[in-house]
């Protein structure tokens, strides 16, 4: 079996016409729209279906506050997706429906589907780059971005009570063949899918460390080109009055470069950059919580003050439950 992806999200927003405007400015492909909702789409492949929270045809609401109600993974074939029903029915239940795609539930409740997603291959451009040392440019600028345009979904990012965080991961590996590569001690654990090798495709945190209740949706993260087009995204957005909670800067426990704007819809959408590719060999981290979250680019946030701690340790062997790492 092999996930692949992110298929689509559908959200279940409180306004359709603010979600749709967020994502038009983010730089989404607007494929279809009526008063129902919005249909979006990356160059991936991927969708974004933006519809009202009380839409009947969504799935039931578990969240505490608006967000995306159901996640469908990409299957790499049929094969696999038949595999995978077979698996999801000896866990409880799962339907199909008449497109093919699977919805089920996962440990906790948290509705999601399946179905088989063809990548398209994203076309990617060679930006150079100049170092202190290595000059790739000459008589040339950094290329120039008019506006961000995000390739593809790369991850997602639930909260839930801490006691769930042990119960989703045990079932995202067990029953869905994800890994977990890296753990934020006490704060978050990061989980890849199969059929990828960028770091992680989702991550669930401790909902009380964010201030929040339950289990609540909290982002969603678009892939784009390098830097460049992340700020160019970035400004575009403030320009046109979407604030963001934490400005420009790069995870160290994934080298992403991100950002992260507040979505009117729910949550947050973040632009990345710069991931970590994984191989088989990697062995998993405990990682120190705030050094493991961010280098700023502008004012570091009160809570990153004073420096924190320089500890990660690597992990040999079995992978602890979360609630188990000290
Ligand atoms: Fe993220």
């Amino acid at each position: 079996m092999a996930i692949n992806g992110i298929a689509s999200l559908i959200y279940g927003v409180p306004d359709v016409a603010e979600a749709k405007r967020f994502y038009v400015d983010f730089g989404l492909t607007l494929d279809r729209e009526d008063d129902k909702g919005a249909d979006f789409s990356v160059a991936e492949g991927a969708t974004i279906l933006i519809r009202h929270m009380t839409d009947p045809t969504l799935r039931e609401n578990v969240l505490e506050r608006p967000g995306v109600r159901e996640t469908i993974w990409g299957v790499d074939n049929a094969e696999n997706l038949d595999e995978l029903e077979k698996k999801l029915a000896a866990q409880g239940e799962v339907s199909r429906d008449e497109d093919g795609t699977l919805h089920t539930v996962d440990a906790v409740g948290i509705p999601l589907g399946f179905r088989v997603f063809e990548r398209n291959v994203i076309a990617g451009e060679h930006v150079p780059t100049n170092t202190v040392d290595t000059v790739q440019r000459w008589d040339a600028n950094r290329k120039w971005y008019e506006r961000a345009q995000p390739r593809l979904i790369h991850h997602i990012g639930y909260t839930a009570p801490k006691d769930d965080i042990d119960t989703i991961e045990a079932w995202y590996v067990d029953v869905l063949n994800f890994r977990v590569t890296d753990i934020s001690r006490g704060l978050a654990t990061f989980l890849l899918a199969d059929g990828r090798q960028d770091h992680h495709s989702i991550f669930i945190m401790d909902s009380e460390q964010v201030k929040a209740k339950g289990i609540t949706w909290n982002h969603v993260s678009f892939g784009v080109e390098n830097i460049d087009e992340l700020m160019v995204g970035a400004n575009y957005l403030q320009r046109q009055g979407w604030g963001s909670f934490m400005g420009i800067s790069r995870h160290r426990i994934s080298s992403a470069i991100n950002y992260y704007a507040n979505n009117p819809g729910g949550g947050e959408s973040e632009y990345l950059t710069d991931i970590d590719y994984l191989t088989d060999e990697w062995k998993p981290r405990v990682w120190d919580p705030r050094f493991g979250m961010m280098m700023w680019s502008h004012e570091i946030p009160d809570f990153m003050n004073p420096e924190p701690d320089w500890d990660v340790t690597v992990l040999e062997g079995e992978v602890p439950k979360f609630s188990e790492i000290r």
